[in-house]
């Protein structure tokens, strides 16, 4: 059975035990979380023995960083990666995932989640409850896709672009690297680099 460190004990870290709880051969060992008033006690009967530096006094097997804001979760991975820590995937029993569909270390693919063949997902992303990532789409890595999003046929989505809950994304559009896709919102064009967008068309926000 792998032991399993999870990295942030919100609302996200513990839906994430829940899907690692249920999952076959690996096993929640401890949430860390830099929440002081959480160290030393238990989140969903897990210990929580302290933050991000208790990670070298647990023993373990991988590591899931269950933060959903992109941008830290992205710089927390590359740290650990270059100290050397492996990165577990979490996949809740109920994701429906094609056998050719890669998916790379250290994401969350969440109760629910359907990831068509030929689709890739890259390192360090989440898939959230109950999304459609439809037929030969590339997701980059530290990408969030918020619960119930759907995404058509050969879409691109780039590094840390942030797909909201319930939006929809046409086939073939690209999100590039941390666009923001409002909840509710349906792309039927590329999305630009560092833009949010919102609304159904989605258009730019002003900021
Ligand atoms: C689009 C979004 C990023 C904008 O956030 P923001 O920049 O803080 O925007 P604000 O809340 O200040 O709202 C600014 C304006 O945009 C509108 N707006 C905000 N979100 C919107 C959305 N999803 N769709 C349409 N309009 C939206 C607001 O009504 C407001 O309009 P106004 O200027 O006419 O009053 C955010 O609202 C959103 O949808 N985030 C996704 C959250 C999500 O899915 N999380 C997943 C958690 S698992």
């Amino acid at each position: 059975m792998k032991k399993i460190i999870i990295m942030g004990a919100g609302g996200h870290g513990q839906v994430v035990a829940d899907a690692l709880i249920q999952m076959d051969g690996a096993t929640p060992v401890a949430f860390v979380d830099e929440n002081r008033k959480l160290h030393g006690k238990k989140v969903m009967g897990i210990p929580l023995p302290g933050g991000n530096s208790a990670i070298s006094t647990i023993e373990h097997d991988g590591i899931v960083l269950a933060l959903g804001n992109n941008e830290l979760r992205k710089r927390i991975f590359t740290e650990l990666s270059d100290a050397g820590h492996s990165f577990f995937t979490v996949i809740h029993p109920s994701a429906i995932i094609a056998p050719n569909v890669i998916v790379g270390d250290g994401c969350m693919i969440l109760a629910g989640a359907v990831i068509n063949t030929g689709t890739v997902i890259n390192d360090n992303t989440i898939v959230n409850t109950n999304c459609t990532v439809e037929h030969h789409n590339v997701i980059g890595p530290h990408v969030h896709i918020a619960p119930g999003a759907t995404l058509g046929g050969e879409v691109t989505v780039e590094e840390e672009a942030m797909i909201g809950i319930g939006a929809t994304v046409l086939p073939r559009i690209t999100i590039h690297n941390r666009a923001v896709l409002g909840g509710g919102a349906t792309a039927i064009n590329d999305i630009p680099a560092g833009i949010t967008a919102a609304g159904v068309p989605a258009r730019v926000k002003d900021r």
